[in-house]
C-alpha cells in the first residue's frame, strides 16, 4: 500500500485495511506502530521527494489533551525516537476544540504562522490530533499556506473517523456561514485509533451516529438494519458495535468520493448531505450548542418526513428512521425550526437554509431526499407548505415520545 498526496481514491487503502478498526493503544508510538504498516509508514512521514528527517509540525485538540494527558509527550518521545525520519519543530501547539475552533480565525493564524516560524515546506508534515471542528480548522491553514503543505489526520471522535477524517474537505465559519472560507485538499494519510472514542461524552458518542445512519438510508439497507439491532448495544457503548459502524460508514463516504465522480463537488449536487441544509442552518441558529451530528439527526427527522408526506417514503419506512433517531438518544425536532416561520426573508427562518445550501454548492438547488430506506432521491424544489406541515409533525412526535 503506497500513498499518494494527489488522489482521494489512495485513502481508501488506508480506510479499507482491517488495521483501521484494530487500533490498540492512544500514545501516538502504537498508533501509528499498529495503523501503519511498516514500508507504508515511511511513505508516510519521509514520503515526498526531500530525503529525511522530515520535519513535522503537530496540533492537538485541547479537549483530546485533557482527557490523554500523557499525549504530548508521547508525541515528543516518538519523534524522538524516530529522529532519523522526522524532526519535530516545536512541542505539539495546543488549540480549542469543538465548533470554536472553527469559528475563531485567530486560530487558522496561530497554524499559518508556525508552519511560517518553523519553515515548514511543501514536503513537510502538519499533523492534527482531535474531533472534526480541530481537523478542518488544521486542514484549512495547512492547505492555505505554500499553496498545501502535506496533512495528516488523526480524528477522534466518532464523526471524524467515520465521515469528516476521511473526506477531501477543510473549512472554517466566517460571516455567520458555516464552513464559509475552506478548500478541497485531500490528506496524505487518516489514522484512526479506536481507543481515543473510549473518553468521549455521551453526546459526541452519539452524535456521529447519525452520519452513519445518513449514509445507511441513501445507500445500504442492510447497513440501517445493522445500526437499529444494535441500537441498544451502541447506547450501551459497546465498542465492538461501533468499531463496525465507524468502519462501514467510513468505507460507504470513500467509495463515494472514489467513483462518483465529483470528488471535488463541480457539480450542484452533494449526493450524502442527506438533512443538511438543515442541520447546517440549526448550527448557526442554536450558535453551536448544537453538535453537527445532531443537527444532522434533526434534519433527516425534518427531511425523511417531508419525503413520507410528500408521497416519496413509504409511512413503515419514515416510522423505522425516527424511531432508531430516539432509541439512540438524538432529538428529531427543536424548537428553532419553528420560529420566524412566517417571515422567509427574516434570517432566523430555517427555511433560508435552503437558498444558503444552493449558493454554497453553487447551480441549481439540489436537495437529497428518500425513496426508502436505503435509497435516496434527488429534488430541485421544496414546498414550504410541506415543511410546515412536517416541523409541526416532528414537534408533536418529539412530545409525544418524550
Ligand atoms: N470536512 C468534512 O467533510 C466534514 C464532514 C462532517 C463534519 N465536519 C465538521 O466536523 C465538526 C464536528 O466534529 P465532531 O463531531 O468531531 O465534534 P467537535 O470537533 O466539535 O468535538 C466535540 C468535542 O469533543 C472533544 N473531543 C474530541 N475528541 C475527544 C476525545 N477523544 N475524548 C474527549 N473529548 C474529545 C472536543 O474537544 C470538543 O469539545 C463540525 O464542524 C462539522 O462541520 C466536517
Ligand atoms: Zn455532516
Amino acid at each position: 500500500m503506497r500513498l499518494k498526496s494527489s488522489c482521494a481514491s489512495c485513502l481508501l487503502a488506508i480506510a479499507t485495511s482491517p488495521l483501521l478498526v484494530e487500533a490498540g493503544s492512544v500514545c501516538l508510538v502504537s498508533l501509528v506502530e499498529l495503523l501503519v504498516p511498516k514500508g507504508c509508514r515511511v511513505t508516510l512521514i519521509s514520503g515526498g521527494d526531500m530525503q529525511p528527517p522530515k520535519k513535522i509540525l503537530c496540533v492537538v485538540d485541547r479537549g483530546v489533551w485533557q482527557h490523554h494527558p500523557d499525549l504530548l509527550d508521547a508525541i515528543t518521545s516518538y519523534c524522538q525516537h524516530h529522529r532519523s525520519l522526522m524532526s519535530l519543530v516545536c512541542p505539539p501547539l495546543v488549540v480549542p476544540g469543538g465548533e470554536c475552533a472553527k469559528n475563531d480565525l485567530t486560530n487558522v493564524a496561530t497554524i499559518q504562522e508556525a508552519i511560517h516560524q518553523y519553515g515548514i515546506c511543501r514536503h513537510s508534515n502538519v499533523m492534527a490530533i482531535g474531533g472534526g471542528a480541530v481537523i478542518d480548522m488544521v486542514g484549512y491553514a495547512a492547505a492555505t499556506t505554500h499553496r498545501g503543505v502535506r496533512f495528516i489526520r488523526v480524528p477522534t471522535t466518532v464523526l471524524s473517523q467515520n465521515d469528516s477524517g476521511i473526506g477531501v474537505k477543510n473549512s472554517v465559519n466566517a460571516f455567520g456561514k458555516k464552513n464559509f472560507l475552506g478548500t478541497f485538499a485531500p490528506p496524505v494519510a487518516v489514522l484512526n485509533d479506536a481507543d481515543f472514542l473510549t473518553t468521549l461524552s455521551t453526546r459526541d458518542w452519539r452524535s456521529g451516529i447519525s452520519e452513519a445512519i445518513k449514509v445507511a438510508l441513501l445507500k445500504d439497507v442492510e447497513f440501517f438494519d445493522f445500526i437499529e439491532e444494535k441500537a441498544d448495544r451502541l447506547v450501551d457503548r459497546d465498542m465492538q458495535a461501533m468499531l463496525w459502524l465507524i468502519y462501514r460508514c467510513a468505507q460507504l463516504h470513500l467509495d463515494h468520493i472514489a467513483t462518483s465522480g465529483d470528488p471535488f463537488e463541480f457539480g450542484s449536487s452533494r449526493p450524502l448531505d442527506f438533512g443538511h441544509w438543515a442541520a447546517h442552518k440549526l448550527e448557526q441558529l442554536t450558535h453551536y450548542t448544537l453538535r453537527h451530528g445532531e443537527a444532522v439527526a434533526i434534519g433527516m427527522a425534518l427531511d425523511s418526513t417531508y419525503s413520507y408526506l410528500a408521497g416519496l417514503l413509504p409511512k413503515p419506512d419514515w416510522q423505522r428512521i425516527l424511531g432508531l433517531l430516539s432509541a439512540l438518544g438524538f432529538a428529531v425536532y427543536t424548537c428553532e425550526l419553528s420560529l420566524y416561520l412566517h417571515d422567509q426573508r427574516d434570517t432566523r427562518c430555517i427555511f433560508t437554509g435552503l437558498n444558503e445550501f444552493r449558493e454554497h454548492l453553487g447551480g441549481q438547488l439540489t436537495i437529497p431526499l428518500l425513496e426508502r430506506i436505503g435509497r435516496g432521491i434527488e429534488v430541485h424544489e421544496m414546498d414550504e407548505q410541506m415543511m410546515s406541515r412536517s416541523i409541526a409533525l416532528l414537534a408533536e412526535y418529539q412530545s409525544t415520545s418524550t
